[in-house]
C-alpha cells in the first residue's frame, strides 16, 4: 500500500502543544488548498472515493476517526486518534472515514484544487481503472 503514516514533531513545552506544517518539507507536496471535516454526525461514513491525480495529507487535529484504505489490490484499516499523525493518501487510493468521535476534527491538505472531475465515486470504476494502470505500468 502505497499510503504513509507520518509522526510529526511536536514542539511542546510547559504551555501546550504545537505542531508545524510546512509545504515540501514535512508536508510532501506544494499546499493549494485546506479543508476540515467537523460536527461529523454519529454513524457516519464519509469519504467513499478515490482521486485519480490528487495526493493529500491528513491531520485528526482533535479526536478520533477511523479510515478504510484501498488501493485495488490492498485494503487497510488505520485509526487516527492524535494529531502527531499525518497520513497521506496518494492517487487512486479508495477511501472511507467512519467511527468519527463527537470532538472529531479531520483536517485535510491538498495539492489541488476542489475538482469534481478528479473524482472516483463508483468504486466498481475505480477498480477498473487501478487494474488497467497495473496493467499499463507492468508492459
Ligand atoms: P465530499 O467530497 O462529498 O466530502 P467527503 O468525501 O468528505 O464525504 O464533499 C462534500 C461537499 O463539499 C460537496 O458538495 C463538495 C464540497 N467540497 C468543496 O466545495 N470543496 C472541497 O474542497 C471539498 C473537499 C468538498
Amino acid at each position: 500500500m502505497r499510503v504513509e503514516l507520518k509522526l510529526l514533531q511536536v514542539h511542546g513545552d510547559d504551555r501546550g502543544g504545537l505542531i508545524s506544517l510546512e509545504e515540501n518539507i514535512n508536508v510532501p507536496f506544494t499546499i493549494r488548498r485546506v479543508y476540515y471535516l467537523m460536527d461529523t454526525k454519529p454513524g457516519v461514513r464519509r469519504g467513499m472515493h478515490a482521486h485519480r491525480s490528487l495526493t493529500q495529507m491528513v491531520m485528526c487535529v482533535r479526536g478520533r476517526c477511523h479510515f478504510i484504505l484501498d488501493d485495488g489490490t490492498e485494503r487497510i484499516e488505520i485509526a487516527l486518534q492524535n494529531p502527531e499523525q499525518g497520513l497521506i493518501v496518494p492517487p487512486m487510493v479508495w477511501r472511507e472515514m467512519y467511527d468519527f468521535s463527537e470532538d472529531c476534527v479531520l483536517m485535510v491538505l491538498a495539492d489541488q484544487l476542489y475538482d469534481e472531475k478528479d473524482y472516483l465515486r463508483s468504486y466498481h470504476e475505480f477498480l477498473e481503472l487501478a487494474a488497467a494502470t497495473r496493467i499499463s505500468a507492468a508492459l
